[in-house]
């Protein structure tokens, strides 16, 4: 900001003029900075502590956020499944490597697994094949990142009534470029046979593909190819980067596997719990009609559990009651859902001699994984069925698991329940100002009834493009209204998490990728700055100035493994700059200089956003505060976001306690 050359002439200009009437133009050209006071009152009798679970994430499976996403499996249709049951039946993403002259291949049912039944069947035609031989291959989601040195280890299944050598290979999208191969030989015999092979890369390729080759005369089924590479975060299948994001996020759940996703265009293809669990090889996967795309559910219901356990989150289950977007089951038939559900909850609580809890025990998981949520549904309560058919599933699992914290869909905000919950989901989306505004909106809420849980918010359309740091000061400023409000609000998500860049269904969304490249928009960043709340203690705060309209704020007290800190958070949502008073007081430590940091996140226009080419240009930047104290001046860019963190004196505190 600072004077522009031309601003003093103007200014005395205006002043010449206008001085006679009085006319406040003066100020109102040159005011560019604003005097704010913000007081903060930390006494203990005043402070309020947040609840633990008040900050986590929404995972939706939406813009292959999990397939192609964080899910590490580099094969697409990896069973052949996805073009449907009737054959011939489509086998997009595969493709074939030779022409019709040399190579025919075509689905059958004539597969192993019962419950995918559609297999590949390739039959050679060629004895003197074209160099480097014909047959088949898989580009994966939009290419297969390889690297060098890495491994990758490919699994599938094979029957071939004659003896045969078949070579896989990872290559270059145009086969060119070879990064590792080894050849498989397969004995004739009329049955299926599981095949593994490592496959070590010697290059680097961010939109590989997966060859499997054959030189002479064969026929070949094949079936459940998978090739995953060996390093997943905890050995767990997910993309080790892209956890290490959420876990950046400090998230205290994790609520999965949608939305829309959970509901569906038609029941038909709604998420289905158990077909998403058992081996990967038996699971027939589905098409989610919502976001139009296929998915192998190699994500299933299983590796969601062990997400939020490997996370330290909470699991929030959201399941399907019965109602998708389209069509609904009739309360009056409803009762064998409520026993799926009944017994996807035994799968993930039961011990592991029971019937689902068994299952969950050979899949590698003993122990069982503490569900204590559940959504009954996603946004579904002006459905016809939906009441009827909550208030079923409401009350078998109330009877049959006592603890279990149901969520509402019907939003209690403004108007009480008409129907049992423990919590209720309240879902926004909206422009910034309206958002910014909406920091009030619980203030006014009552302090009986269901707790809200806020699953999911953001700024959209056109002041958010694909994520503008002008969407996350307004959901910053919305997320300071939830803080002083979490007597009522629970919990909150920012949705939706994850967007591969190839299939931008969604727009905006926190964190962008694609086979190798991630970054953080201005959205995931300003959740950083809120992962600290969560348990901590909250303080009133007041700002002092006409200018308030333009400004959010919160304190809170917090407490990493060292130091507690008084954290500030100013959210400037005006184009002036603010020159800030921070004044404290009930403190029962002293602000020490040493230790004391601001967090800044701004960018030179509003409407700025992050890239693949410039993944940190609207991204915190931290700062020592040396001029931390009782009370402090600090200035704040327009359209920023800033947290000081004040260091309290520990001797203090430890005396106090
Ligand atoms: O977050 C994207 C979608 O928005 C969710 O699937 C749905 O719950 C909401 O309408």
């Amino acid at each position: 900001m600072g004077t522009s050359k031309d601003a003093v002439p103007r200014a005395i200009l205006c002043f010449l003029f206008l001085l006679g009437l009085g006319c406040k133009c003066l100020a109102s050209e040159l005011e560019a900075t604003q005097t704010v006071t913000l007081a903060v009152d930390a006494s203990p009798q005043l402070a309020q502590k947040i609840p633990d679970t008040l900050f986590g994430i929404f995972f939706e499976e939406i813009n292959h956020a999990g397939a192609g996403g964080i899910w590490a499996e580099l094969v697409s249709n990896r069973g052949f499944e996805a073009g449907g049951l009737h054959t011939p039946s489509n086998i997009d993403p595969w493709s074939i490597i030779g022409d019709d002259s040399s190579i025919y291949v075509e689905t059958d049912r004539t597969s192993c697994f019962s419950r995918n039944i559609i297999a590949l069947r390739m039959e050679v035609l060629c004895d003197n094949c074209p160099t480097g031989g014909v047959g088949i291959y898989n580009p994966g989601f939009w290419g297969m990142n390889i690297e060098d040195g890495k491994a990758y280890n490919l699994v599938m299944y094979v029957k071939s009534p004659e003896a045969t050598d078949l070579t896989v290979s990872l290559t270059s999208s145009d086969g060119l470029q070879n990064l590792a191969s080894a050849t498989i030989t397969v004995s004739g015999e009329s049955n299926w046979t599981k095949v593994e092979q490592k496959l070590v890369a010697k290059g680097t390729n961010r939109t590989s593909r997966l060859q499997i080759t054959a030189n002479k005369k064969v026929v070949v089924w094949f079936d459940q190819v998978s090739l995953m590479p060996e390093d997943t975060y905890k050995g767990h299948g997910f993309r080790t980067e892209l956890i290490s994001m959420i876990l950046d996020l400090k998230p205290r759940f994790l609520r999965f596997p949608g939305g829309c996703f959970v509901e569906g265009e038609w029941l038909r293809n709604a998420f289905r719990w158990r077909e998403s669990i058992g081996p990967w090889e038996e699971r027939p996967g589905h098409f989610g009609d919502v976001w139009h795309y296929w998915t192998d559910d190699g994500l299933g219901y299983y590796e969601f559990l062990q997400l939020a356990e490997d996370l330290d989150a909470e699991p929030i289950w959201v399941f399907n009651n019965g109602v998708s977007h389209n069509d609904e089951v009739d309360t009056a038939a409803i009762t064998p859902f409520v026993k799926d559900v009944l017994d996807s909850i035994e799968f993930a609580r039961g011990s592991a001699n029971s019937t689902w809890g068994s299952v969950r025990a050979a899949m590698g998981h003993p122990e069982p994984f503490p569900v204590k949520y559940v959504a009954i549904g996603n946004e579904d309560c002006g459905k016809k069925f939906y009441r009827g058919n909550y208030l079923k599933f409401y009350n078998a699992i109330r009877q049959a698991y006592p603890d279990i914290q149901m969520i509402s869909n019907c939003d209690g905000s403004s108007t009480p329940l008409d129907h049992p919950a423990d919590l209720y989901d309240f879902h926004v989306y909206t422009d910034s100002k309206t958002l910014f505004n909406m920091k009030s909106t619980f203030d006014r809420t009552s302090r009986s009834g269901p707790k809200a849980f806020v699953s999911e918010y953001a700024v959209w359309r056109g002041d958010a493009g694909r994520g503008s740091l002008l969407a996350s000061l307004a959901e910053a400023a919305f997320l300071t209204g939830l803080e002083k409000n979490s007597d009522i609000v629970y919990m909150a998500s920012y949705a939706p998490l994850f967007v591969n860049n190839n299939d931008q269904t969604w727009n905006p969304d926190a964190i962008v990728f694609n086979s190798w490249q991630h970054y953080g928009t201005p959205s995931y960043w300003m959740q950083t700055l809120f992962r600290e709340s969560s348990g901590a203690m909250l303080h009133p705060t007041t700002i002092s100035s006409s200018y308030s309209g333009s400004l959010a704020a919160s304190a809170i007290t917090w407490q990493d493994s060292e130091n507690s800190f008084l954290r500030v958070k100013v959210i400037n949502f005006g184009s002036d700059a603010v020159t800030l008073t921070i004044s404290t007081s009930g403190l029962q430590a002293s602000i020490n200089a040493l230790g004391s940091t601001a967090t800044v996140l701004t960018s030179a226009n509003v409407m700025d956003e992050n890239s693949f080419s410039n993944p940190t240009k609207v991204v915190p930047v931290k700062s020592d505060l040396s001029n931390a104290a009782g009370e402090m001046q600090v200035t704040l860019a327009p359209h920023s976001f800033s947290s000081f963190d004040l260091a309290l004196a520990q001797s203090k505190l430890v005396a106090e306690m």
